[in-house]
């Protein structure tokens, strides 16, 4: 049983081999966080938190005579609001009365196996209930009558632990929340570096470190999608830690809309961690009886560095996160017409294009924007989802037949969450879309957001949608979104819930989703942004890939993707190999390094096939080759990131391994004259097993300590090379 319940020290202990959860009950009263941290095997806790009167500035509560308790001052789990705790909390409502300070007492608890499912929301899962353990604590306040149960799942054989929160209005009026957060962490300590991924569109997730600031600092997204300058996930990192060594607390929101994450350091130096939906722009009333659930939040804890940490993640995202046909399947290497076509396509040029792909090993065409509507700019006809019989002039079903008589499959691109002004959809129903009566709305790429908070909406999208995908035969779909809420409302609403239409616009999406996956099990869904501005752990619950940004240049994205690794596995990761000059940033780059940079993920071409030189489209159809052979290390093997490319822009470098063997993929970005040779150090391997690489026979403890010259040979600007390596048995 890997969550205990000491009734003498009202204790709570939720622990596996590798990690630790410590809460105690205080006072009979308050929920608090005692430790999180590495497993520790018997706790006797020598030292409890120490009582000190600071009672001028850190209030007593009314029931404690007892003038070293403060809440300012401990450590909770699920703080409440304007109750003498004067750092941010996890709830804030208003009641009948106006007024909003809450108070969340002990209740009860239940342990159950397994976890159980979040309703309609995305969510880490169980296959068996042995795999978890599930914590259901209910704290409330006695007198507004508001329950708040807090879940906690452990997972036996992983260093995760899961939490998320639901509210409930016990009482007999409406309340309003105005913050319902997902998680609290509070720790002992402000000795952190927080590790966050800002960026902005074609630069997403730019890694960036440093100390931890006093008082409260958030990152947050008040997109309607968790967006391109922030992904949620945050990492509070033993100053020390790096890739290989040292501890780390990751936390991933699995969520897709606005979310907030904050870092309070109060004045005594310790830190107060939060996570969930962001209150910008939100309220939630709930009847009596009503509920209300927040997402989840996953937290890993590891003792070892970044790396394990994310390996943590990318066995959980892969194994208990994605599902379906494709969750376990090698990805097929795609070619996407985007960036050779734009909107100037028609049947030939695309069977052209794919006759010459299937000659160099592509297994899946993919036909992207402009196929439909009178789509020939971004301008219009995001809504008409009806084929554009000027370009295919013989149908969709035609030209998918063709494709598929050439050996490969089909995918199409849809945006079924946008509209444009300028298409018969919105003639037709000009309050479709997300927007305040009689107030105007920006517009983001000429387009609106449908409002996929009203069933009717989504109901006749989905219906555009299945006829299409019930009468052509579409193995993959690119389900793209690119522009942001602005003047959020919805139409028909009633004036009191109007502040619920961002969570509800994505707890439809999810509906929407749900419904399409499961009514299309064979389709590979793939999810895109504009790039990454929804690349997120909610996404991976129903596309098992997503499109890692629309920029491709091979330097980039070695950045791109280095910081994305955090989080995600390679698999999940679709890189393509793209033109030079680079059509984001017009750098021109060898065919080696941007195919080895696309190599280390989710394989695609963006490429003009019949602009390659003969000896570029022999390299190819080599690297597509060897990519096939590789793909199962690639797409399911262990993570390493061996160098960081955000060093002085000097060298990237990967390791991908499994029990066979590895590869290494070295970058060196800008090399310097009279450059210092560098020598690469391996991970992961085993010290007394012997490795062959570059035809000689070395130890796993020789690869890892002394390492292998790595740049010796190489010349120029952003020069690659990839090795393989084969464990001798
Ligand atoms: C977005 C996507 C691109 C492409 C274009 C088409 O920006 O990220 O890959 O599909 O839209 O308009």
């Amino acid at each position: 049983m890997p969550i205990t319940y000491d009734t003498t020290k009202k204790q709570f202990h939720l622990f596996n081999d590798q990690v630790s959860y410590i809460m105690e009950i205080v006072e009979d009263l308050y929920l608090t966080q005692v430790y999180y941290g590495q497993r520790i095997t018997s706790f006797n806790q020598s030292s409890s938190f120490p009582r000190i009167d600071r009672s001028s500035f850190s209030p007593n509560p009314q029931q404690l005579s007892n003038k070293g308790f403060s809440l300012n001052v401990c450590l909770q789990e699920a703080p409440g609001y304007n109750n003498g705790d004067y750092r941010d909390g996890l709830v804030a409502a208003t009641y009948s009365d106006g007024t909003k300070a809450t108070n969340l007492l002990n209740q009860d608890y239940r342990i159950i196996p397994g976890k159980p499912k979040l309703d309609g929301l995305p969510a880490t899962y169980v296959v068996d209930d042995q795999e978890a353990t599930t914590l259901l604590i209910n704290l409330s306040d006695p007198y507004r009558h508001l329950t708040v149960t807090l879940s906690y799942t452990i997972y036996e054989k992983r260093s995760v632990i899961t939490k998320s929160t639901s509210f409930t209005n016990d009482s007999k009026t409406t309340l309003t929340l105005n913050r319902a957060l997902s998680a609290c962490v509070d720790f002992p300590t402000a000795e952190f570096d927080v590790i966050q991924m800002p960026g902005d569109w074609a630069r997403e997730k730019q890694l960036h470190r440093q100390t931890i600031m006093p008082g409260l600092h958030s990152l947050e997204s008040k997109r309607g999608a968790s967006g391109v300058a922030q992904q949620p996930f945050i990492a509070l990192a033993d100053p020390k830690t790096d890739d290989k060594n040292g501890e780390v607390y990751g936390f991933h929101f699995v969520y897709s809309g606005n979310f907030k994450i904050s870092t309070e350091v109060d004045p005594w130096q310790q830190t107060r961690l939060l996570i969930g939906i962001n209150p910008f722009n939100f309220g939630w009333t709930l009847k009596p009886g009503e509920s209300f659930q927040a997402p989840e939040v996953v937290l890993v804890y590891e003792k070892n560095g970044l790396n394990r940490m994310s390996q943590t993640f990318h066995n959980l995202y892969r194994e208990r996160l994605a599902r379906g046909k494709f969750q376990y399947e090698e990805r097929p290497i795609l070619i996407n017409n985007w960036e050779t076509t734009y909107f100037d396509f028609n049947e030939a040029k695309l069977l052209t294009l794919a006759d010459d792909a299937k000659k160099l090993g592509v297994e899946l065409f993919v036909l992207d924007d402009g196929w439909f509507g009178k789509r020939n700019s971004d301008t219009t006809s995001l809504g008409d989802w009806f084929v554009n019989s000027k370009k295919l002039t013989h149908g969709l079903k035609h030209l998918v037949d063709q494709i598929h008589n050439k050996g490969l499959k089909f995918g199409l691109w849809f945006k079924p969450e946008m509209v444009s002004e300028a298409s018969d959809l919105f003639k037709e129903h000009p309050d479709w879309h997300i927007h305040i009566d009689g107030y105007p709305t920006s517009l983001g790429r000429n387009q609106l957001i449908l409002d996929f908070s009203r069933k009717e909406v989504r109901d006749a999208i989905f219906e555009r949608m299945t006829k299409i995908l019930d009468t052509v035969p579409i193995d993959y779909i690119k389900w793209d979104m690119n522009r942001n809420m602005t003047e959020v409302g919805s139409i028909g609403r009633d004036s009191k819930e109007q502040l619920k239409t961002s969570h509800l616009y994505m707890l439809g999406l999810y509906e929407f989703l749900e419904k399409l996956t499961t009514r299309y099990p064979n389709i590979l869904f793939e999810n895109c942004s504009g790039g990454a501005g929804r690349f997120d752990a909610g996404m991976v619950y129903y596309m098992p890939q997503s499109w890692t940004s629309d920029n491709t240049d091979a330097v980039e994205r070695l950045k791109i993707q280095y910081s994305t690794s955090f989080m995600f596995p390679p698999i999940m990761m679709c890189s393509h190999i793209s033109e030079s000059p680079n059509h984001q940033i017009g750098r021109q780059t060898n065919l080696n390094t941007r195919a080895t940079v696309a190599m280390a993920g989710n394989l695609g071409l963006m490429l003009d096939l019949k602009h390659q030189t003969d000896a570029d489209l022999a390299i190819l159809k080599e690297d597509l080759q060897w990519y096939k052979e590789h793909r199962n290390l690639i797409q399911f093997g262990n993570f390493y990131r061996l160098l960081n490319p955000y060093d002085h822009d000097r060298y990237g470098a990967f390791e991908f391994l499994n029990e066979d063997g590895g590869l290494i993929y070295f970058v060196e970005i800008l090399p310097q004259a009279s450059k210092p040779w560098l020598r690469l150090k391996l991970q992961g391997l085993e010290a007394n097993s012997l490795y062959e690489i570059n035809h000689q026979k070395l130890s796993g403890s020789e690869l890892m300590n002394y390492g292998i010259y790595m740049n010796t040979d190489l010349f120029g600007d952003f020069q690659s090379k990839l090795i393989e390596f084969k464990k001798i048995k």
